[in-house]
């Protein structure tokens, strides 16, 4: 589903390299979870995929499609959560997602069943009808989280997720990313939140400096420490 072969980017005309030869595969039907400390690299990375930022090397293809060469395509692939909310506020949640819904080209009669199924689970129906500028952080990250899958993308990016979000929601947003993936589809997200990662995810990527340090299972990255250590402690001793 996604498949990122030796990526690299730097800021500053080369002077920081934020992400250095990153090469990693994302299978259908997998939940990948992309770990690491703060400026390691992660949302460099998700910006590229993405299409926010270019690669400098490297290529990158979403669902066999290669995001520069067939970038329109390429977005037509995915749905993305961003790591901060910032969306037109001075209009109505609902005029937000029709917007995306026309922009993505989805028909009314589908729109609006996902609106109401996802805005349900979600407790934002009553909201919907608001401007975006009256909603609480939360609000917007659910809205942008329900615009996100309204063309049903088959790959679903997501950058520090569960921020802001209350228990329940964190709960929802984690049943809906299992239920996307039981679909054949696959998830890729950014997260701080270790038992986050250690109960949800299929594959864990860690990050540090711009490298990839490790990538596999929850399984193979204890059986190197024969079980006896928390994810939080090899995430320590891995990134120090
Ligand atoms: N626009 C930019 N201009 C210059 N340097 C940048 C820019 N964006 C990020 N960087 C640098 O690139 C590196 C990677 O940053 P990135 O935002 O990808 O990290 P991250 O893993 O997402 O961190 P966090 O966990 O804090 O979100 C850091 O050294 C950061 O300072
Ligand atoms: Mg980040």
């Amino acid at each position: 589903m996604l498949k990122l072969l030796n990526v690299s980017k730097s800021y500053n005309k080369g002077s920081i390299k934020a992400v250095d030869n990153l090469t990693l595969e994302v299978q259908k039907g997998e939940i990948f979870g992309f770990l690491g400390p703060n400026g390691a690299g992660k949302t460099t990375t998700i910006k590229m995929i993405t299409g926010l930022l270019e690669n400098d090397s490297g290529s990158i293809a979403i669902n066999d499609v290669d995001t520069k060469t067939s970038s329109i395509e390429a977005k037509k692939q995915f749905g993305f959560v961003p790591d901060s909310p910032h969306i037109y506020d001075r209009i109505t949640g609902l005029e937000y997602l029709n917007f995306l819904g026309d922009i993505y080209g989805v028909a009314a009669v589908e729109r609006e069943g996902t609106i109401n199924e996802l805005a349900r689970l979600f407790e934002l129906e009553d909201a919907l009808r608001d401007i975006i500028q009256s909603y609480s952080h939360g609000m917007q990250q659910k809205l942008v989280i329900i615009g996100s899958l309204l063309h049903k993308p088959p790959f679903w990016v997501l950058d520090e997720p569960m921020v802001g979000l209350d228990p329940r929601s964190a709960h929802n947003l984690k049943q809906l990313m299992r239920a996307h993936c039981a679909l054949g589809n696959s998830v890729f997200f950014s997260t701080h939140i270790l038992e986050v990662a250690e109960k949800l995810c299929d594959q864990i990527g860690i990050i540090r400096k711009g490298q990839l340090i490790f990538s596999g299972t929850m399984d193979e990255l204890r059986g190197e420490k024969q079980g006896r250590e928390s994810l939080e402690q090899i995430f320590l001793e891995l990134t120090e």
